[in-house]
């Protein structure tokens, strides 16, 4: 039985005094929510202040993103062990902002994510097609092209076991046209069914979340699908209401 999960990515959005009042909001209502694991991921400067807001509760801490490298000389990044010193239990790779804005490949990514598991993070491992990519028939190629980034790293599979997946159609990312619940579910299922012919417990064991314009109104019939075990929650994760209302529809 894989957990139900809901992690909140706000993305470059808030202030220090918006986040302790949507951390303040999600605290009151996280007793509601019974099943799910539930993470919210601030931007790196409010980390600390939600850190202390957090310790007493059960809602995990994530970053947005971190350094495939070492600490050093690498002015304006972020090391994975700042991020364990802040208590981040995830971080989020190879989203698909990361990939298009700041030039993020595949192989940047699979480095990332080795380098998340080699400080103990989990990381969130975000891969999605295009709108022109699903237009011409190539979602699945592209979902495997980006996979397979991960897949054929030594250790790749097994490391899976310690990440969660998060699949995001770029073309439903904060532009209100959410996947349908049969189309997220099928690349789900193509997701899982190529874990499986390397490693059919990873395959099995594997968190793969959706995300894309996901809403407390289109989050119920989401997550009933068999391969889809949570989401990725942007624009719905600034409100309290709103994302306590997601995350028990993953797990009330
Ligand atoms: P959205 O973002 O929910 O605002 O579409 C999801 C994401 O980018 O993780």
């Amino acid at each position: 039985m894989r957990q139900p999960f809901v992690a909140g990515n706000w993305k470059m959005n808030g202030s220090r005094a918006s986040a302790r009042k949507l951390i303040d909001g999600i605290k009151q209502g996280i007793d509601s929510v019974a099943t799910a694991e539930v993470a919210v991921c601030p931007s790196f400067v409010y980390l600390a202040d939600v850190q202390a807001m957090l310790s007493d509760t059960r809602i995990a801490l994530g970053a947005q993103n971190f350094s495939d490298q070492k600490p050093g000389a690498f002015t304006g990044e972020i090391a994975g062990d700042m991020l364990k010193d802040f208590d981040c239990k995830y971080v989020i790779i190879g989203h698909s902002e990361r990939r298009a804005l700041y030039g993020e490949t595949d192989e940047l990514v699979a480095s990332k994510f080795i380098t998340a598991l080699e400080y103990g993070l989990r990381p969130i491992f975000c891969l999605g097609e295009l709108l022109e990519e699903r237009q011409q028939d190539q979602t699945e190629s592209v979902i495997a092209r980006q996979l397979d980034a991960i897949l054929a790293l030594p250790g790749g599979v097994e490391g899976l076991s310690k990440a969660v997946i998060a699949y995001e159609p770029v073309w439903a990312i904060g532009t209100g046209m959410t996947a349908t619940p049969d189309q997220a579910q099928s690349v789900h299922a193509f997701i899982r069914e190529r874990i499986a012919e390397k490693d059919a417990n990873v395959a099995a064991g594997v968190q793969i979340l959706y995300g894309g314009s996901v809403k407390p109104d289109n989050a119920v019939e989401l997550f009933s699908q068999n391969d889809i075990d949570g989401g990725l929650i942007g624009g719905a994760s600034l409100d309290a209401g709103s994302f306590l209302t997601i995350c028990r529809a993953a797990g009330a």
